[in-house]
């Protein structure tokens, strides 16, 4: 059945749906959507990647096809008399070229994501890092989508009036269109202090204890409350949430949507709430539905917790979709012709266009290999880190001032500065973005020991007394390696393995209870719920744990005394391990080591210099 299927899909994906160099989705045992009386579509994170994963099968699906997808599901909702909301909890830039790549950045992008309605949004920490992308989302993202937009702890620098206002509004009160449930809503950022000087970021804390924050969860006509935020569903700031509401309201649902760890995750916060997280990157569309809701029309009694079993008691179910049209279609119940709708292909070509207008599909290189980034171990002759330790730093480096004087140098990189893995086939103009989209570049102070240097990387890899000094004044380390790593080790702590250093089965067990051996590599999350949220069966990945910097040796074998160079972001961190060991640095000591070159402009000079990457009449 699935190859039938297939058969008529790989002929129309390239014709109506998905960007034209998509690969066709690899057919796959699916889990059905779980529909309830309320449902939740869920995106986060999503960084730029409307136009999907062009090298991925398993996320080859754009935002078109995702308003496709939403239009049909919409039309079940209300056949069957239930309600269907969506949402979105921030991050929606850097990070793609369709965002990074024009100037201004995000030309295109905001108007193609605004075709899709979207319930509640609020904004991630990438909202705000640059003045100009907090402006972004005032003058553009919260007028389209108005009270639907909610900053409940954001407030910003009027850029006409410069007086301090809220983000958007801080809470939304609404009544769903076909059961009617109240819903109160809130939208919040985490505890975040890297934001540029024209917004500031009220502590979770804080804001619970504003009176506007007390008085709105006193309401009395409420269903249900739902927290989105740009927050990890296991951190201080859900559970301050959390708590927050339960000493006023004893009984009363919570369904938190969380993000910003890059993870699939699903939370019990207790016997009513709970708490999804929708992935990354426009690989995984959340789904989370909740059944057995008192009834909305009937007048509320108020009863205590004691006599809490005559009160109805709600389900919750969550399914995290993979993001191709083998998955949406089945969940939509559509054919390959029925499932495009007029708007969602016309998204597509709006995002095909603008990929075109960037250049986006520009061959820069041939990559003879993959290179993944915690799929593999490190070092290994497939880590894209141990790539760049031995081959990309030491080559590109080599070539700054300091090193053509003859000045050997070590190179500080943090792993948490690489993205995305990097697929054997073509590199585009787009891969640079997708790799590494951060604006860092090197720095360097003279004149270090080389064991003083190895020493410096090792007090940032490792743990004990140091590091947490270091923790309480710049941050936790571990923020300097990939946040999905950050996520997993929370949710390793609650729920069980998910790195590969504890983990060592592989075979899969299908709904049929049967083994499979010939699934896609794929997602398997262990979440709060089991290990069935996925809606692909999938062959489980194995992820593995990365340190959180490397070091890369530019120039002359065993030198004594090197240039410490290292990317600017982690420059606290070196410093402050520099002053554990007793060497002071002032402060005009650090210099730009080679002009202004990012992370990703080094990638790429490495790539078209290297022979081994060429590619042929502009083709791989
Ligand atoms: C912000 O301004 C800089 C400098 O003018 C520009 O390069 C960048 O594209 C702008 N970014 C956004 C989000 O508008
Ligand atoms: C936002 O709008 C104001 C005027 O209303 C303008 O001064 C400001 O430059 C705009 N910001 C961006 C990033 O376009
Ligand atoms: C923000 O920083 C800029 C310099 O980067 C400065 O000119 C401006 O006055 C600061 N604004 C506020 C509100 O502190």
């Amino acid at each position: 059945m699935f190859t039938l299927l297939f058969g008529c899909l790989a002929i129309v994906t390239s014709v109506w749906a998905a960007q034209p160099s998509a690969p066709d989705p690899i057919p796959a045992p699916l889990r059905d959507l779980p529909w309830g009386e309320l449902n939740f579509l869920h995106t986060t994170d999503t960084h730029g990647w409307l136009g999907g994963h062009l090298q991925e099968p398993s996320f080859s699906a754009d935002w078109g096809d995702y308003i496709s997808f939403t239009e049909h599901l919409d039309r079940k909702a209300n056949g069957d008399n239930v309600d269907l909301l969506l949402i979105d909890t921030g991050d929606r830039v850097e990070g793609n070229g369709l965002y990074d790549s024009s100037e201004p950045k995000g030309r295109y992008l905001f108007d193609i994501y605004k075709q899709q309605r979207i319930d509640l949004i609020c904004s991630g920490n990438h909202e705000l890092y640059k003045r100009n992308s907090s402006e972004n989302e005032f003058n553009k993202t919260v007028p389209h989508y108005k009270d639907g937009y909610i900053s409940s702890n954001i407030d910003i620098y009027s850029p006409e009036t410069g007086e301090l206002v809220p983000l958007a509004p801080r809470f939304r009160k609404l009544r769903t269109r076909n059961k009617g449930y109240n819903i109160l809503a809130f939208g919040f950022l985490f505890d975040f202090t890297g934001n540029a000087n024209n917004t500031a970021v009220n502590t979770v804390e804080d804001t619970i204890g504003q009176k506007w924050f007390q008085d709105a969860i006193r309401d009395d006509d409420l269903d249900l409350i739902v927290i989105i935020g740009h927050i990890p569903v296991r951190s201080k700031e859900y559970t301050l949430l959390f708590r927050a509401i339960r000493s006023v309201k004893w009984d009363i649902p919570i369904q938190f949507f969380g993000g910003h760890m890059h993870i699939r995750d699903f939370k019990v916060y207790d016997r009513v709430s709970t708490a999804i997280a929708s992935g990354r990157f426009m690989e995984t569309i959340g789904w989370l539905s909740i059944s057995g809701l008192p009834d909305p029309e009937k007048p509320k009694v108020k009863i205590n917790e004691k006599q809490r079993s005559i009160t109805a008691s709600p389900s919750f179910s969550r399914r995290y979709i993979d993001n191709n049209l083998f998955s949406l279609m089945h969940h939509a119940r559509m054919s390959a012709s029925d499932f495009p709708t007029k708007k969602g292909q016309a998204v597509s070509k709006q995002i095909e266009h603008a990929r075109h207008a960037l250049n986006l599909d520009k061959v820069v290189g041939c990559a003879p290999q993959d290179y993944y980034l915690s799929k593999r171990p490190y070092p290994s002759r497939e880590s894209i880190i141990t790539w760049l330790e031995e081959l990309v730093l030491p080559t590109e480096l080599q070539k700054s001032k300091r090193s053509t004087i003859g000045i050997p140098a070590f190179a500080i990189l943090n792993t948490g500065a690489i993205r995305f893995d990097l697929f054997k086939g073509v590199y585009t103009r787009d891969t640079t973005f997708l790799v590494s989209p951060f604006t860092s570049g090197f720095k360097y102070i003279p004149d270090i020991e080389a064991e003083t240097a190895r020493k410096v990387l090792q007090l940032l890899n490792s743990q004990g007394p140091i590091l947490e000094q270091m923790a309480k004044e710049h941050g936790d380390l571990t923020w300097l390696a990939p946040p999905e790593q950050v996520g997993w080790l929370a949710q390793e702590v609650e729920v069980g393995p998910k790195l590969a250093a504890a983990r060592s089965d592989q075979v899969v067990f299908g709904d049929d209870g049967h083994k499979h051996d010939d699934l896609v590599p794929g997602y398997t999350t262990n979440d709060d719920h089991g290990d069935d949220g996925d809606d692909t069966i999938h062959q489980a990945v194995k992820f593995y744990q990365m340190p959180n910097c490397i070091m890369a040796e530019v120039g002359p074998k065993d030198p004594k005394t090197v240039d410490l160079a290292y990317i600017d972001f982690v420059e606290p961190w070196v410093l402050l391990a520099l002053r554990f060991l007793g060497v002071k640095v002032p402060p005009e000591t650090p210099q730009v080591y080679m002009d202004d070159k990012i992370l990703g402009t080094h990638i790429e000079d490495f790539i078209r210099g290297n022979i081994d990457w060429k590619p042929k009449d502009g083709r791989c």
